[in-house]
């Protein structure tokens, strides 16, 4: 049986990520999901399966060598899935360096652990591990306002945020690996991510539950930097395909194709929510354009992000399911059905940030 050691488990990404792993290959893999459990991490996540014979939680740092080491003695572990991070590109301009602590020195623990683990005594590695590194299309920088620049993978790094930053260095180390031990990995370049159990920190799920709410919108600058929207399946599916079936040592980038501005983005939620809220519900009231606040820009906030997807479909024939219109009913008929889950993570030390970053 295959064993996977996923990292950042709890949190939006790696959550979904496990939910699509069991429902997919069933009893016949085992996973263990590592994580702090920091303010972005929930077990509530994972409540509907936590208590399978095939699935381990773990609370542990990544940076914790020890505890990541015991982990490898203890399993033989075939997999590594790398997603923990600290993810908030808000957050990584007051507070960044969290973000190369975990980000940086977490990987380099999770490089040397597997490694350790895998290498042979000839310097190469036990045949079928594989190690994957999960990273973002913000490493790439900024593209221009032209519809035609994409970000490849051969586009040369420029990241402009603390967070960004701290990716791309995470990046380089596993590069490193490779290049110096071939070291067993691949690492992936995605696009913004949305859908079941995103914080609502990020701007779609902070969108749908303001709006819910009757809160203000809030829109940074002009409103028109474009970001490129994935429903979270169709990353959970592009990781497991480029771990099985891409080429080891290689970086994919995953995208769809979706490039919206922020306030057409923010005009979506609004309509749908109006189309889904049903008759005589009191929020129908509320939900309009008129919560709409533009709000001071993001520093070094870049204007726009675009995916060329081709090699992940050229090589591997990755194509996501799940288009926007759709993803984001979806997305907004979770949270419909998930008050309880979005009350818990809004209270405490959320709600602490949210006043201070928008000064309310
Ligand atoms: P998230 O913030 O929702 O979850 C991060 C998880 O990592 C949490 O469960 C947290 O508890 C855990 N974690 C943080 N620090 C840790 C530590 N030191 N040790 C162990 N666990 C720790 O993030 P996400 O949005 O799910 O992103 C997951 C990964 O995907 C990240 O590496 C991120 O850079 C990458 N990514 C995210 C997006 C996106 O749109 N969200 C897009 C592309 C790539
Ligand atoms: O591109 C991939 C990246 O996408 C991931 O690597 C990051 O982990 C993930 O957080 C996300 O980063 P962004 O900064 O693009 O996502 P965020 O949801 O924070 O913001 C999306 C856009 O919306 C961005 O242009 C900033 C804007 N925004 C965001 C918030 C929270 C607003 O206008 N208002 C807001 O309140």
């Amino acid at each position: 049986m295959r064993t996977y050691l996923v990292t950042g488990g709890a949190g939006f990404i790696g959550s979904n990520y496990i939910h699509y792993m069991l429902r997919k290959y069933g009893d016949s893999i085992r996973i263990i999901n590592v994580d702090a459990l920091t303010y972005a991490g929930n077990l509530e996540n994972l409540k509907d399966i936590e208590n399978r014979s095939n699935y381990t939680f773990v609370k542990a740092d990544i940076c914790d060598q020890k505890a990541i080491t015991k982990i490898f003695a203890e399993n033989d572990i075939d997999r590594v899935v790398h997603f923990a991070a600290e993810s908030h590109v808000d957050r990584s301009i007051k507070n960044p360096e969290v973000f190369v602590q975990t980000n940086v020195l977490g990987t380099a623990v999770m490089l040397n652990c597997a490694k350790a683990a895998w290498e042979l005594p000839d310097g190469g590695f036990q045949e079928g591990k594989k190690f994957l590194h999960v990273s973002t299309d913000e490493v790439y920088g900024s593209l221009p306002e032209d519809d035609h620049a994409f970000f490849y993978e051969t586009t040369p790094y420029d990241p402009h945020s603390p967070y960004s930053a701290s990716k791309a260095g995470s990046d380089m180390l596993v590069k490193s690996y490779m290049d110096t031990y071939r070291f067993p990995a691949n690492i992936t370049n995605c696009s913004n991510n949305y859908g079941p159990y995103q914080f609502p920190e990020k701007l779609i799920p902070l969108i749908i539950n303001n709006a819910l709410q009757g809160r203000k919108l809030p829109v940074y600058g002009d409103g028109k930097n474009v970001r490129d929207w994935l429903y979270v399946e169709d990353h959970a599916k592009a990781i497991d395909m480029v771990q099985e079936q891409g080429r080891l040592f290689e970086t994919y980038n995953i995208g769809g194709h979706n490039e919206k501005q922020n306030i057409e983005i923010i005009h979506i939620i609004l309509e749908t929510l109006q189309e889904m809220l049903p008759e005589g519900d009191p929020r129908r009231e509320h939900v309009n354009e008129g919560l709409i606040t533009y709000v001071e820009d993001r520093k070094g906030h870049d204007r726009r992000y675009a995916i060329a997807p081709d090699k992940i479909k050229a090589e591997i024939g990755w194509e996501p399911d799940t288009m926007f219109k759709e993803g984001i009913r979806k997305t907004i008929q979770w949270f419909f059905e998930h008050e309880d889950w979005m009350k818990n993570v809004t209270s405490g030390d959320y709600q602490k940030y949210y006043n201070e970053m928008y000064k309310e």
